[in-house]
């Protein structure tokens, strides 16, 4: 560790539920590493809130793109930012270090720490970037590190940065984790729940803090736990998507609604309504990642992390038992066709990393099915002639249609025209947005989520159910405890 005087201790700022949305900083001469969907989206609004930022990026490619005034990710609101602040001067990318670190205080790590095969964060990337830009300070300087990283990584970085930066430079490790979503970065960056800023020398934390306005909801703590908030979260709302993926699957078994079940578990304040939609199972680049490196660590630190590896299993399930829902309905997939609507891994991004649409699709393959699929936005260069323009051609001739992403577009299909277009009438809404009446009137067969399908819906068999309706007690009922079930069921 280095010093510790905040570790243990309350954060120096709770969080407060001030009004959020861009408001007064004094500005500073930043410095972020990295333009990816990270250091852009940083880039952009700390530009927007008045700093001078200066954005390095080592991708010739990528730098080509945005020099060129092109944003190399769809982001929505972003290119508009960028746009204006390349205007304002308060904004410029460049793939020199050392010209970017030129009298910078601060300089925000915004590099990929990509899984690796292990599942351990790769996170070599991230010690070069901080290398180099502490050699590149020319004055004392806060490296700030935005990509998610293990407990413990801050630390690491601070040893190896003292090792690179100039005599009589500091090169100090703050953590200031990330919590956008793809598709609405910069409203998240606006309108933040919290800001997280670790420090272990309280002199950083008005640097680091003072990157956004003082109105914003703030959580100032040590390195590890503001390196652990953001794992934690993460990993809770992969526990909240698997909870509501396994209620979903009792209720289609029980013929139960799964939007009111979980409209009911949601409206409890305490468990709180977000992230309880079910669906083919969570992908992106960040929540099996940042799952994965939750186990990880817990098991550096000899625990086994028992509820986030059982998450993932149910995930995996989630993907799996669509393929068993077409199997019900269409039997051997071998030979089938398939189109699949949706390859994001969620509507409003073009990124398919983990996406489970992506890995349906190699299901599907692998059990001999053909797929013809569909994305508003994303490209996936593999599929070559499997991916189509239109989802009515991805429909074309399909055995079974199945949406796997929640693009608006797709609530709007016109249910008679995927009909005239398909051979077969079975439709897979993994993500319950198709009105299931009208396509159900137009001849298919619709199979949701969380909806029992009339066919699907067993009756309730339990023994306790029919120890109520049957049972000729032979004791009182007042006295029966469970294990006298079989008595009064006369067994
Ligand atoms: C996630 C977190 O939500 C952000 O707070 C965090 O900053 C980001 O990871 C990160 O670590 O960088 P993101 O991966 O962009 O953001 O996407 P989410 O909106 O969280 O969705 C993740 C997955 O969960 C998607 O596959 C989505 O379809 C699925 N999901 C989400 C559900 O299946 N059900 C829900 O109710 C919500």
């Amino acid at each position: 560790m280095g010093t510790t005087g905040t570790l243990g201790t309350e954060p120096s700022t709770g969080p407060s539920t001030g009004p959020a949305g861009p408001g007064q900083v004094e500005p500073q001469q930043v410095c972020v590493v990295g333009a990816g969907y990270v250091g852009l989206t940083a880039a952009a609004g700390l530009a927007e809130l008045g700093h001078a930022v200066r954005c390095v990026e080592s991708n010739p490619g990528r730098l080509a793109t945005l020099a060129g005034g092109g944003i190399p990710i769809h982001e929505p609101g972003l290119d508009e930012l960028v746009a204006k602040h390349l205007g304002t001067g308060r904004l410029s990318f460049t793939g020199d270090i050392e010209a970017a670190m030129d009298g910078a205080e601060v300089a925000l790590l915004c590099v990929g720490t990509p899984p690796r095969p292990d599942g351990d964060p790769d996170l070599r990337q991230l010690g070069r970037a901080a290398a180099q830009a502490a050699a590149a300070a020319t004055r004392d300087v806060v490296l700030v590190v935005k990509s998610t990283v293990p407990p413990g990584s801050c630390e690491a970085l601070e040893l190896l940065a003292a090792g690179h930066a100039r005599p009589g430079v500091r090169a100090s490790v703050a953590s200031n984790p990330e919590f956008l979503r793809e598709g609405q970065a910069m409203r998240d960056f606006f309108f933040p729940d919290r800001v997280v800023v670790g420090v272990d020398d309280p002199a950083l934390e008005p640097v680091v803090a003072g990157l956004y306005p003082k109105e914003w909801p703030l959580l100032v703590c040590d390195r590890r736990s503001a390196e652990l908030v953001k794992y934690a979260s993460n990993t809770f709302l992969a526990v909240k998507i698997s909870f509501a993926n396994e209620v979903a699957a009792l209720c289609e078994a029980l013929g139960a609604d799964h939007s009111k079940v979980l409209t009911g578990v949601g409206l409890d304040g305490r468990i709180g309504g977000d992230f309880l939609k079910p669906g083919p199972g969570f992908g992106g680049s960040c929540l099996p990642k940042d799952l994965s490196g939750f186990i990880a660590v817990a098991g550096s630190m000899g625990q086994e992390a028992t509820l986030a590896r059982a998450v993932r299993e149910v995930n995996d399930g989630s993907r799996a038992s669509l393929v068993g829902k077409l199997e019900a309905a269409l039997g051997p997939l071998s030979g089938k066709r398939v189109g699949v609507l949706g390859l994001a891994f969620k509507p409003g991004t073009d990124d398919v990393r983990h996406s489970p649409a992506l890995g349906l699709v190699e299901d599907l393959v692998a059990l001999g099915a053909s797929v013809q699929a569909h994305d508003p936005v994303a490209s996936v260069p593999s599929l070559g002639d499997g991916q189509v323009d239109d989802p009515y051609e991805a429909a074309s001739g399909a055995d079974a249609v199945v949406v796997v992403t929640a693009w608006p577009e797709y609530g709007d299909l016109d249910p008679g025209r995927l009909q005239r277009c398909m051979e077969g009438h079975v439709v897979l809404d993994a993500v319950n947005l198709l009105d299931a009446a009208a396509f159900g009137a137009a001849g298919l067969d619709v199979y949701g989520v969380g909806r029992g399908h009339p066919l699907s819906v067993a009756p309730v068999l339990w023994r306790p159910l029919e120890w109520m309706i049957d049972a000729e007690p032979t004791v009182s009922l007042d006295e029966a405890g469970p294990e006298d079930v079989d008595v009064l069921a006369g067994r």
